[in-house]
């Protein structure tokens, strides 16, 4: 029995297939790789020694994900496969809507069809909205989202619930990331985005590397102790072991649960910069800029349900994610690309 990894070849699906291998469990990954190349795979297996199958499908594809289940049988999902770039989703409703709404959906029937009813899904602490007091806790409202993109989290959350509710053979994790970053400690994998990235660490290692002149840091009028926006960072391998966890209670309990997965602390633009700077060892030349819609002054987890009922915290800190995400982009100043 394996767990199937949708969005297996992406930055936070790459790094838990590695843990998961880590831990024992068997494998497959489905992609359509729109955005992710399969070498991600190729370098999991590298770094782990063990292989696993991995397939090109879409998630909407019905057919394909009928063929895949049939030969895989996996006992769980972890669900990662979706589209996530907020400016993109602005512009373009529809498809955000299609690919990562209709895509859960088609999945969920897959699933369904199977016999397979255990997903853990990648949710985000953008689903508290821009009204809720830090730190989030689970049991707060969700809502006012600022973007599509953070609508078709809410709205798989949703989803996921009243699943639930019709079927209580349903076992549904949610995990609610806050802002992933760093990579493996090997340098082999780590997160590749296409053109010009939209969130601050991929733009400052994009820096760092020669490839963009400086960066840009939106607003020091915030109402935070320096004035730039204050998120909880997290190390990409915590969040992967959290999966982990995730995963093996979600196999254990019925019903759906949710979990922040973050570490309990802000850290504000400018100390990362500093942070990264101390890891490169060159200052990172950057502007003061504009700031950016949607953006708010503070994010961070009360991560203690994941504490008690996972029995996992994130251990790794600030210092450490600025080096692995520095030796990733110096080791691959093109991502995945040669
Ligand atoms: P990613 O883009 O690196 O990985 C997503 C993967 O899904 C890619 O490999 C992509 O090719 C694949 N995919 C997309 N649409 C698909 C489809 N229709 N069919 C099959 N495969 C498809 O992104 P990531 O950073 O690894 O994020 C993984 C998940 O976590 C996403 O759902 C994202 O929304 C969510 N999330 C990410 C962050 C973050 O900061 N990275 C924060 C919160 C939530
Ligand atoms: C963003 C998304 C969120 C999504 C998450 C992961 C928005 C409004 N939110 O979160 O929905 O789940 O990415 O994909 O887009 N910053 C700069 N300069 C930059 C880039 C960012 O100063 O070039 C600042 C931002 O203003 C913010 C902080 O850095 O204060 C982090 O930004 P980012 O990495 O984009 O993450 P979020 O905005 O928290």
């Amino acid at each position: 029995m394996a767990i199937l990894i949708s969005g297996g070849a992406g930055f936070i699906g790459s790094h838990t297939c590695v843990e998961l291998l880590n831990a024992g469990f068997d494998i497959a990954v489905l992609d359509n790789f729109c955005n992710s190349n399969a070498e991600s795979c190729k370098r999991v297996e590298k770094i782990t020694g063990k292989t696993f199958p991995v397939y090109t499908c879409d998630i909407r594809d019905k057919a394909g994900l009928d063929k895949v289940f049939a030969e895989v049988k996996p006992e769980a999902v972890i669900h990662f496969a979706g589209l996530k770039a907020v400016p993109e989703s602005v512009q373009k409703p529809l498809l955000y809507y299609d690919n990562n709404i209709a895509g859960t959906v088609t999945l969920l029937q897959a699933m369904d069809d199977a016999g397979c009813k255990c997903i853990v899904f990648s949710s985000s602490a953008t689903v508290y909205g821009d009204s809720n007091p830090v730190p989030f806790k689970e049991d707060m409202t969700e809502g006012n989202t600022t973007n599509p993109y953070g609508t078709t989290k809410l709205y798989i959350e949703r989803i996921l619930k009243d699943l639930c509710v019709s079927d209580p053979d349903w076992h549904v994790c949610i995990l609610r990331y806050f802002n992933p970053i760093g990579a493996h400690e090997s340098g082999m994998i780590g997160e590749a985005p296409n053109g010009i990235p939209n969130n601050l660490m991929p733009y400052i290692t994009q820096v760092a590397v020669g490839k963009r002149e400086k960066l840009s840091i939106y607003g020091d009028n915030y109402n935070t102790p320096d004035g730039t926006g204050v998120r909880d960072y997290i190390h990409v391998t915590d969040l992967a072991i959290g999966h982990v966890r995730a995963v093996e209670r979600a196999l254990k309990t019925a019903g759906a649960e949710i979990f922040n997965l973050g570490t309990g602390h802000g850290v504000s633009v400018l100390e990362l910069v500093k942070a990264f700077e101390k890891a490169c060892g060159k200052p990172l030349p950057y502007v003061i800029a504009e700031r950016r819609p949607g953006d708010i002054d503070t994010s961070y987890a009360d991560a203690s349900r994941a504490n008690e009922l996972l029995n996992w915290k994130a251990e790794r800190g600030v210092d450490k994610m600025c080096e692995d995400s520095w030796r990733w982009q110096k080791n691959n100043p093109n991502g995945y690309d040669e």
